[in-house]
């Protein structure tokens, strides 16, 4: 059965899943934008039957079989929820909600309501992801003890883009060190302490920070940034080696793991390139087997990791 895609947004990112839902076997019957004409456009470009000047919209006509929402941050649990309440399921792009509260009133809907919710955490789904986890599974380094990691991409700053916008739940934690956050969470478990140090952005969001977490049994230091471009790699260590999660490390080509500085395995993922298809393939999957969650991206996961964007990003403000 050929699974009918709505979309919610019309920005990079909607773009770019258009052709994973189509190749892994779906289709985009809906599109629905805050601009009549926006909508239209990437109707065109895209060859979506219908276009919407509101985001709702794509809901009407029963045609719909799953939403993909790829608005911007601050409205990503509104638009959600609007899908929960119609009972058709859902894709949320990261970061889920705002804060926690949010998050909650969303999946309390879901769950009562029986509809399936996922967050678009796609990197918990890449094949890099998963061999780091197989092998951390197997004793490749030992009980993990340290996590390093940074995902940092220069961006000038300019007020009109989501990335820098207050308004639109911009932020550099928000947008790019929900990755490092996550990844440190997976592989350590959840924190027990964090501590940040942030600098601000002339808009008022953050625009870096540098984050040590304490995890059950490791530690984890990482940061995020806007200012500086020095990539977006990831090292996982413990007693008996390490594994590297080389650039970018949400959706690494390459995996090295190393013992006592030597090389032992040097990893090239297969499939990285398929890229965004995981996460269609997972709901398409989720779905056909009658899911309300993903068992590789659940609900507590996306509970954890919110837990502490709210908790960082509250010390980062008024820096
Ligand atoms: N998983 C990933 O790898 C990944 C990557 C990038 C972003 N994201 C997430 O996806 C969400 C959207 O990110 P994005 O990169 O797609 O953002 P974007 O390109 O800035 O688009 C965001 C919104 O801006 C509006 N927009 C687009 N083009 C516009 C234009 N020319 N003029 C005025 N407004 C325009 C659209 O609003 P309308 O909907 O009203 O048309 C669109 O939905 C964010 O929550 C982000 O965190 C995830």
């Amino acid at each position: 059965m050929v699974l009918r895609w709505a979309i919610m947004g019309t920005g990079g990112i909607a773009a770019a899943l258009v052709p994973a839902i189509v190749a892994e076997g779906g289709s985009v019957v809906a599109v629905g934008s805050a601009d009549v004409d926006r909508a239209a456009s990437f109707a065109r470009t895209h060859d979506i039957p219908r276009h919407h000047g509101r985001h709702h919209h794509v809901l009407e006509g029963g045609d719909v079989d799953v939403v993909y929402i790829a608005t911007t941050n601050e409205r990503h649990h509104l638009d959600a929820m609007a899908c929960v309440e119609a009972g058709v399921p859902v894709l949320v792009e990261k970061p889920f909600a705002m804060d926690l509260s949010r998050v909650n009133g969303v999946l309390a809907g879901a769950a009562a309501r029986g509809v399936f919710v996922m967050e678009a955490m796609w990197m918990r789904l890449q094949p890099g992801f998963r061999a780091v986890e197989e092998r951390i599974a197997a004793g490749a380094i030992g009980e993990p003890t340290t996590l390093t990691a940074h995902f940092s991409i220069s961006r000038p700053v300019d007020p009109a883009r989501r990335w820098f916008a207050p308004e639109l739940g911009g932020g550099a934690l928000l947008d790019v060190g929900i990755y490092p956050l996550t990844l440190a969470i997976a592989l350590l478990g959840e924190p027990t302490e964090a501590r940040a140090l942030g600098t601000l952005a002339s808009t008022g969001v953050d625009a870096q920070l540098a984050v040590a977490m304490r995890h059950p049994r490791a530690l984890s230091s990482w940061s995020c940034s806007f200012v500086s471009d020095h990539g977006v790699e990831a090292v996982v260590g413990g007693p008996d080696g390490s594994l590297s999660l080389q650039h970018p490390f949400q959706n690494t080509p390459r995996v090295v793991h190393r013992v006592d500085g030597g090389i032992v395995e040097d990893l090239e993922v297969v499939g990285a390139e398929l890229g965004y298809r995981y996460e269609v393939r997972e709901v398409h999957r989720c779905l056909a087997d009658g899911l309300q969650q993903s068992p590789m991206v659940t609900w507590e996961h996306t509970r954890q990791v919110q837990r502490w964007l709210d908790a960082l990003r509250d010390q980062v403000a008024g820096s």
